[in-house]
């Protein structure tokens, strides 16, 4: 049985995260979505909010389990039993980053994995902070996240 992570900020989930969710979750026996809970960032929404809009979006999907971690990737890895991290891609501006994380991640633990899926060529210029930007100003998520998690993310923006 083979289990990898799929690890992030997820602030919120878009359509370009759940394509890579769908995709590792058809080659893979398990996937764990991991989301970070201490990143630097300022999040839009609370780490259970997060998680939350998560379960929504995948509750299709019988063998995705959404989690929760703090700290070092590579120990989130040894604690869910898992030795290969999915990351998507989606431009070479991407990938200098990824590789870096990859890089380090392999550093700390020699028996990582870090395996890249590209991103669905219709999400290319999708991100998290897209979506909160025309959230932000009113404007229309249909097709950048997934259908029942548009209300939830509008209301987040109605009064900001
Ligand atoms: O969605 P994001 O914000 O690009 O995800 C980044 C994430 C969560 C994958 C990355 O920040 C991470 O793994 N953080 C945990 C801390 C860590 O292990 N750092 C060392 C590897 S760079």
């Amino acid at each position: 049985m083979i289990t990898v992570v799929y690890p992030g900020s997820f602030d919120p989930c878009t359509n370009g995260h759940l394509a890579v969710i769908k995709r590792a979750a058809s080659l893979f026996d398990k996937v764990v979505v991991g989301v970070l809970t201490n990143s630097s960032k300022t999040p839009a929404f609370t780490v259970e909010e997060r998680i939350e809009l998560l379960k929504i979006a995948t509750e299709d999907l019988k063998n995705v389990e959404i989690a929760a971690f703090s700290g070092l990737l590579v120990d989130f890895m040894k604690k869910i039993d898992s030795k290969i991290i999915i990351k998507g891609i989606r431009a070479v501006s991407d990938f200098e980053y990824e590789f870096q994380m990859a890089l380090t991640n392999r550093t700390l633990c020699d028996e990582l994995e870090t395996l890249f899926l590209h991103t669905s060529k219709e999400y290319m210029f999708l991100s998290s902070s897209i979506v909160k930007e025309i959230a932000k100003y009113g404007g229309n998520l249909n097709g950048l996240v997934p259908e029942k998690l548009i209300p939830i993310i509008n209301r987040r923006f109605e009064n900001a």
